[in-house]
């Protein structure tokens, strides 16, 4: 059966840059994300929309129904826009995995000047955010390289190699929101490349879905919840991968080592300066890793 992302756009992709586009304009500080270009390449009547607040609180009602999701979205964005931030001339290879409408590449152009770039995605996905970026006459950075790919059907290596990627090299890996959307043979494909297509201290930062933690969570009998899965299973991007026990057992599979993971309650106290367990979906962790 194909799945969305092979014939229409991917729908979540769509929905974390309206995440990013609503939070561009939102007033409270906590819940202000400065990614300038996401309202940009959102369709133009929700660029339209996101700039009042009373439709900005009408769009969140309508299109994140999961508790948790949208402040976890934004504190994500946040956490990966610091690292970029801090990045130095040392990492000579950025690789975004399932970038769907991710503007990193040009937003942190300045400090990835000598970088080389590459977005992987789906290819209707990838082409989509192209023609918007292009129609709306953003410029796309010179060293940023466009790679389409199904990771559930083609080799992530043989696309590398037919490109010349040099193996050597210190890369830093991102995989936003892209893990809980596979499978454990792509999975387990994504992460030995990163162990085997990357230089010494070469960085990967992915977040994930933590098995023990939807168990407790039980959310999926709550009715608007369920609607909401049930909307995402329909188009055919249901989240379906979840790693179950400590990250670092998860990881030292593939040679690598964690440095930083962050929960809900330590997303929460860093980007809202709250100490609450609940505001962040629990579900979620974002993780920084080192080979
Ligand atoms: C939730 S979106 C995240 C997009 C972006 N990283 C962000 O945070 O805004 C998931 C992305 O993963 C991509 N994706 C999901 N499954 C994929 C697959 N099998 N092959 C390639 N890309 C995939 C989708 O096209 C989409 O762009």
């Amino acid at each position: 059966m194909k799945s969305r992302i092979e014939g229409k756009v991917s729908i979540t992709a769509q929905g974390t840059c309206l995440v990013r586009a609503i939070s561009y304009y939102e007033k409270d500080v906590n819940y202000k994300t400065n990614d300038h270009i996401a309202p940009i390449i959102v369709p133009s009547f929700l660029n339209l929309l996101t700039k009042y607040g009373f439709y900005r609180v009408l769009l969140k009602k309508m299109f994140l129904k999961a508790p948790g999701n949208c402040e976890y979205l934004i504190a994500r964005t946040k956490f990966i826009d610091s690292i970029f931030e801090s990045i130095d001339d040392s990492i000579e290879q950025v690789l975004i995995f399932g970038a769907g409408f991710d503007s990193r590449a040009i937003r942190f152009k300045n400090k990835l000047a000598k970088t080389k770039i590459f977005e992987l995605d789906a290819p209707i996905t990838q082409q989509i955010k192209i023609d918007r970026i292009r129609g709306k006459n953003i410029e796309i950075p010179e060293n940023l390289k466009f790679i389409s790919i199904d990771f559930k059907k083609e080799s992530l290596a043989k696309k590398l190699d037919e490109i010349g990627f040099d193996k050597n090299k210190k890369c830093l890996f991102l995989l936003e929101g892209l893990t809980m959307y596979l499978n454990q043979e792509s999975i387990d494909n994504i992460f030995n490349l990163v162990n085997k297509y990357s230089g010494e201290n070469s960085l990967i930062v992915f977040d994930y879905v933590s098995a023990s933690m939807v168990r407790r969570e039980n959310t999926y009998n709550d009715p608007k919840i369920k609607k909401h899965y049930q909307v995402l299973a329909k188009a055919g991007e249901k989240p379906s991968f979840m790693i179950d026990g400590y990250i670092q057992d998860f990881l030292a599979k593939y040679n690598l080592y964690v440095i930083d993971e962050l929960d809900s309650a330590r997303l929460a106290k860093r980007y809202f300066n709250k100490d609450d367990f609940d505001l962040i979906a629990q579900k979620f962790r974002v993780v920084m890793a080192k080979k």
